[in-house]
C-alpha cells in the first residue's frame, strides 16, 4: 500500500495551504483527532478539522442530540467544546504529534468573539488553516445566522482574516436562497477557500411518543441524504468564485469523492460517515491512490471541475 501511494500524485493546493490529498475529516465528526489514533493512521489524511471551538466552553444541548433518519441523520450538539484556552492547553501538543495538518474549526456568538478567537489561535504553533463555521446565529442581530446574510458573513471572514497568519477556510451554511451570493461575499471580505456545505436544518418526529426525536427538536441533517443538494452547492459555488472549494455533505466513497472534485472541489471532508467506518478517511485515500494509478492520470488535479456537461 505504501508504495503503490508514492507512485501516484494525490497532492492538491488550497491556495497556499498544501496538501498531499485531498481527504480531510470533517469538524465535529472526528473529535481532536487523538480519539481516533487508534483506528486510523492519522499521517495518510490530508489534514484533519478539530471540532467547532468557542471562546468559552460551551456544555452544548440537552439529550437526545441525535437520531437517526433515512440514509442520515439530525443532531443538535449545540457545539459543545472545551473552549479555545483549554484548546489550546490540553488538545494542541497531541495534534501537533500527530504529523498531519491541523485545521481548527471555529465559532462565536459575535463579531467580537471569532475576532478574539482568531487572535488567541494566531501565535499557536502547528495549525495549517482556520476553518470558520459561519452558521452560528449572531446574538446581537436577532439571531440571524452570520452565514445567511452577506454583509456578516464577509464582516466575519474579514475580522478573522486579519488576526490570522494561516490561510482562513469559511464554511459556508446550506440554509440559505442563494449560496453563490455568500461565496462571493466572503471572497471578497478575504477568504483563502470556502468549504461547503454545512448540515441542513431539519427535524423528526416519533408519532408513537408524540415527541421530537432531538431534546432541541430541530437539528442538522448530514449523511448520504443531504449528498444531492452538497454536490448541486459544490457545483454553483465553484463556478462563482475564484478561490478553492472543499465539498462536504454524504460523503462515503471513492466514487463520492470524485464526483465533487468533478463538481469543482479541491479537497473533500468527510463527516458522518466517520461513526459508521472511524477508517473511512483513510480507505478512501487508498482507494483514491488506485483510482488514479488505474487511470493512468498524472495527478488527481485532472478531475477537479471536469464535469462534462455538453
Ligand atoms: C455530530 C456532528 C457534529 C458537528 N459539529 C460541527 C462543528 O462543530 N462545526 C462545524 O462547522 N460543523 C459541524 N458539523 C457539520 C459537519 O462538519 C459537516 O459539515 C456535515 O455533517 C455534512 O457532512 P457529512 O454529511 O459528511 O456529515 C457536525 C456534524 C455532525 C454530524
Amino acid at each position: 500500500m505504501g508504495s503503490e501511494m508514492k507512485e501516484v500524485d494525490l497532492s492538491v493546493s488550497l491556495g497556499s495551504l498544501k496538501l498531499k490529498n485531498p481527504v480531510m475529516t470533517a469538524s465535529g465528526t472526528f473529535g481532536y483527532a487523538r480519539e481516533f489514533a487508534p483506528y486510523v493512521n492519522l499521517q495518510r489524511l490530508g489534514a484533519v478539522v478539530v471540532k467547532g471551538i468557542s471562546l468559552e466552553p460551551r456544555i452544548g444541548n440537552p439529550s437526545p442530540r441525535i437520531v437517526e433518519t433515512s440514509c442520515g441523520m439530525l443532531n443538535a450538539i449545540g457545539l459543545e467544546n472545551v473552549g479555545v484556552k483549554r484548546f489550546i492547553a490540553e488538545k494542541m501538543d497531541s495534534l501537533r504529534a500527530s504529523n498531519v495538518p491541523v485545521i481548527v474549526n471555529i465559532l462565536g456568538d459575535t463579531l467580537d468573539e471569532y475576532r478574539e478567537i482568531a487572535a488567541q489561535l494566531a501565535d499557536v504553533e502547528g495549525i495549517a488553516a482556520i476553518e470558520v463555521n459561519i452558521s452560528c446565529p449572531n446574538v446581537k442581530k436577532g439571531g440571524v445566522a452570520f452565514g445567511t446574510v452577506p454583509e456578516m458573513a464577509e464582516a466575519v471572514t474579514a475580522a478573522v482574516k486579519k488576526q490570522s497568519r494561516v490561510p482562513v477556510i469559511v464554511k459556508l451554511s446550506p440554509n440559505v436562497t442563494d449560496i453563490t451570493v455568500i461565496a462571493r461575499a466572503v471572497e471578497a471580505g478575504g477568504a483563502d477557500s470556502v468549504s461547503l456545505i454545512n448540515t441542513l436544518i431539519g427535524m423528526s418526529i416519533d408519532s408513537k411518543s408524540r415527541r421530537p426525536g432531538l431534546a432541541n427538536i430541530i437539528g442538522g441533517l448530514s449523511g448520504p441524504a443531504i449528498k444531492p443538494v452538497a454536490l448541486r452547492m459544490v457545483y454553483q459555488t465553484a463556478q462563482a468564485v475564484s478561490i478553492p472549494v472543499i465539498g462536504i455533505g454524504g460523503i462515503e466513497t471513492v466514487e463520492d469523492i470524485l464526483e465533487f472534485m468533478l463538481a469543482g472541489a479541491t479537497a473533500v471532508q468527510i463527516g458522518t460517515a466517520n461513526f459508521i467506518n472511524p477508517r473511512v478517511s483513510e480507505d478512501a485515500v487508498e482507494g483514491l491512490a488506485q483510482y488514479v494509478k488505474e487511470q493512468k492520470m498524472g495527478s488527481i488535479r485532472e478531475l477537479i471541475g471536469a464535469l462534462v456537461t455538453a
